[in-house]
């Protein structure tokens, strides 16, 4: 088993990679334990949890809203859940930021720990201590920086996702590569296929290069007042899509980052043959490269992100693959790149 950690302001971290999900009684040692799962997760692995609470979240991006955690609030009352219980959510992204959440502001903060079911929560979604909800189509907006004790990421449990959902995950891996480490990615390059079946050996070293990579940079940056800005590459644009195209997260973003890799291109920053190698390797984990999209409500949903200020946007582009950087762009700006690369349906 190999193990990273962050030492965050708001508590230190412990991720396991190779822990089974059968051996989670080891890390509920507390007074109380009460589970934060959904129907997917509970079906298959259920029978693991009997000796604990359950508490079972929608799915879909829709159900990350306020109402479901009044609705946990609700349970960990009748739970009697206190400050020596422990809650742990496990799942994906969704019950990550759901759990992360209620228990970072029930009763001003319980314990948390994960099990990451998904490749996007193992790769992504699980570590970094960012969690929250969606409110008034704002997505994340109301949430909260808090270290979960413990991520786990068994990597026999990725053999019952269905494809789509590992393709989200490689594309999370892929901008992990994109922004830091040419290697990493020359490896994904040349070994697609193998990883694409799965196979044990090269799981085990993308789940273990994209968190050595996330951890080093929310190590260095935890609340994202710089560096770690880099993490949200493909996002701005990949929010957008998300939310109009009704695309799930992954997808959305590797659209999110091809338009990343052409805007680049576009202000003479990047070669047209690295953003050629993105675009080839995104499309080799079976990812879209293309979307039909009403650029009006593109642009809509853009200003919805958080991370504006004011006319400008903190865009993340590239200037060659593995070294990514932070640019305040305008939104007039944005506007034109956007015009050249949507096929705007609208
Ligand atoms: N929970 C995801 C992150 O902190 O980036």
């Amino acid at each position: 088993m190999k193990t990273f950690r962050i030492d965050g302001q708001t508590g230190n971290c412990e991720i396991i990679l190779g822990e089974s999900i059968s051996n989670l009684n080891k890390y509920c040692n507390r007074e109380k334990t009460v589970i934060i799962t959904d129907p997917n997760v509970n079906f298959h692995y259920g029978n693991l949890f009997s000796k604990f609470s359950v508490i079972i979240t929608g799915t879909g991006e829709e159900c990350k809203t306020l109402d479901i955690i009044k609705d946990i609030y609700k349970q960990f009352l009748e739970l009697q859940v206190d400050r020596l219980s422990l809650i742990v959510g496990i799942g994906g992204g969704i019950v990550c930021d759901i759990t992360g959440f209620a228990a970072s502001t029930y009763m001003r903060g319980i314990p948390f720990g994960f099990v990451a079911t998904t490749l996007l929560a193992q790769v992504d979604a699980s570590t970094g201590g960012k969690n929250g909800v969606n409110f008034e189509g704002y997505k994340n907006i109301i949430g909260t920086f808090n270290q979960p004790e413990f991520v786990i990421c068994d990597f026999n449990v990725l053999k019952t996702l269905p494809h789509k959902e590992l393709s989200c995950g490689f594309a999370e891996v892929i901008k992990h590569a994109v922004i830091k480490d040419e290697r990493y990615f020359r490896y994904l390059e040349e070994n697609y296929s193998e990883i694409l079946s799965l196979r044990k050996n090269e799981i085990k070293k993308i789940v273990q290069d994209s968190i050595s990579i996330k951890t080093e940079i929310v190590q260095s940056d935890e609340k994202e007042k710089g560096n770690r800005k880099k993490l949200n590459f493909g996002h701005t644009l990949g929010h957008g899509i998300e939310k109009i195209a009704g695309l799930p997260h992954g997808e959305a973003v590797a659209l999110g980052m091809i338009f990343a890799s052409n805007f680049s291109v576009l202000r003479g920053i990047l070669q047209k043959n690295d953003g050629e190698r993105i675009k080839k390797l995104l499309k080799k984990f079976n990812l879209s490269i293309e979307v039909k999209l009403n650029k009006k409500d593109l642009m809509n949903a853009i200003k919805k992100d958080k991370k504006r200020h004011s006319a400008f946007i903190d865009f993340v582009l590239l200037e060659k693959i593995g070294t990514a950087r932070i640019f305040k762009v305008s939104i007039d700006e944005l506007d034109v790149a956007i015009d050249e690369w949507v096929m705007d349906v609208g």
